[in-house]
């Protein structure tokens, strides 16, 4: 449990999940005396309007406007916020000092709870949880898929490639991602377009009511999925998961739902997000998308260097002791963000932050952060990646923003423009 105290203690039972009942401090009202005054500032990010006119500016910027470590107060929720590269590496590499548990800011019933697996698990019990999807998320296995992918994003082209227009996020950015989704889930590509329609709503849509209803379709899909598989097993993820054991048992209903449905949550919005900013720039930058199809050779460079400069998302954790960090003291209970764009604009790694340079130094790059909780998906959303250009490009090697258009970030965890409409 945590307290102001030295030290949390945290107990962690994914069979038969507690809800933790951490401390969740929003508002001026909920500073800790340990915090500076001085370090006490607005961030500014993800509601912020000079955040929403570009994101990514934003947060490159962030290096010359804020100390490297301070304290955001908001209503969403007080935490020290990192932008130096190297202060993230620490953090996430440190997984008993910085937990994940709570990491998905998804609320959830405190007397139904359940975790969302693998990431609001930590050591020792995570790695059993990865151990079991592993074989397919793993280069060796995500590379049995290329073909497929390939032809999944080649059809979805071909339908609006004559067209000479398209609104990218929905004629291509969100489809293919669910499709190669469904496909690994062991589900029928016939669920696409409601797929589409649930993430949609749970990714644009202002309504809360709204996004709840969409979740709880969503999860009631899930279950009754989750049940075939267990009647019928397959060579899915989904059937793969639910029929799997650790430490000599089988996996209880809640870890299979919290572990099919984090898969949902993780695999979709953050890969639409990277390729609809990633188009916005090859559609602004037509000199360097000849320079992409001039280099076919640095395919795996070029997809590094467009994942470091459109990274999408940030890590939270929580502190279990009282520790410093570059000066600072941060105590037991304190949140911790590490802003990943941020620390992939610092200029003291990647000098330049904002041009895309694909012939950088190799560098750690932090879009899929490191350390136990780095993502599962990391090796198949770089496959998607390299396939959606190498389709795209192929096909469509010249295209603009659809004139008079005006590029729209709205609020969310997951950076992207909402919607890229383009002409060729
Ligand atoms: C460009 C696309 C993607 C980005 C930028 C991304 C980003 C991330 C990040 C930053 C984390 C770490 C969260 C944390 O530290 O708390 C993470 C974890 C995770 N991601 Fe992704 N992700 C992407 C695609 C995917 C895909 C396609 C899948 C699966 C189909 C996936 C599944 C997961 C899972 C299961 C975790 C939790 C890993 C763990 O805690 O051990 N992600 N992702």
């Amino acid at each position: 449990m945590a307290t102001e105290s030295s030290e949390m203690v945290f107990v962690q039972d994914p069979a038969n999940p507690q809800c933790p009942n951490l401390p969740k401090r929003a508002g001026p009202d909920q500073i800790p005396d340990h915090v500076p005054p001085e370090l006490i500032l607005d961030a500014g990010l993800i509601t912020g309007a000079e955040y929403l006119q570009e994101p990514h500016d934003y947060m490159a910027a962030m290096h010359e406007k804020f100390p490297p470590v301070f304290y955001n107060v908001s209503p969403f929720g007080n935490s020290w916020i990192l932008t130096k590269h190297e202060d993230c590496l620490h953090v996430l590499r440190n997984a008993e000092t910085f937990r994940n548990l709570e990491a998905a800011p998804f609320p959830r019933d405190p007397n139904d709870y359940f975790f969302f697996i693998p990431q609001e698990i930590d050591p020792p019990h995570h790695r059993k949880y990865r151990n079991i999807v592993d074989p397919l998320f793993c280069p060796a296995g995500v590379a049995k898929l290329e073909g497929k992918i390939r032809q999944r994003a080649g059809d979805l082209i071909d339908q609006f490639a004559a067209k000479g227009e398209c609104e990218f996020t929905t004629a291509f950015g969100r489809p293919l991602p669910v499709s190669v989704f469904l496909d690994i889930m062991g589900l029928p590509q016939d669920m696409l377009p409601t797929f589409v329609e649930w993430a949609d709503i749970m990714i644009h849509s202002q309504d809360p009511a709204e996004v709840g209803m969409a979740f709880g379709k969503a999860i009631a899909y899930l279950k009754g999925a989750i049940a075939e598989k267990k009647a019928n097993p397959d060579e899915g993820v989904i059937s793969l998961i639910a029929n799997a054991s650790i430490d000599g048992r089988p996996l209880s209903d809640k870890e299979v739902f919290g572990f099919v449905c984090f898969l949902w949550i993780g695999g979709l919005d953050t890969v639409y997000a990277t390729l609809n900013n990633i188009w916005l720039w090859l559609a602004r930058n037509p000199d360097r998308v000849q320079e992409i199809i001039d280099r076919p050779g640095d395919m795996h460079k070029i997809v590094e260097e467009l994942l470091r400069r459109y990274s999408v998302t940030f890590s939270s954790r929580y502190v279990t002791h009282d520790i410093e960090l570059r000066g600072v003291r941060m105590k037991a209970g304190d949140r911790v963000m590490t802003c990943l764009p941020a620390a992939n604009f610092d200029p003291d790694v990647f000098p330049d932050p904002l041009k895309v340079d694909f012939d950088r130094p190799r560098k750690t790059i932090l879009a899929f952060t490191v350390g136990v909780h780095s993502c599962m998906g990391g090796h198949l959303a770089r496959l998607e990646l390299r396939v959606a250009l190498e389709e795209w490009l192929k096909r469509i090697p010249r295209f603009s923003v659809k004139p008079g258009t005006e590029i729209a970030y709205k609020p969310g965890g997951v950076v992207g423009p909402a919607a890229v409409p383009l002409v060729w």
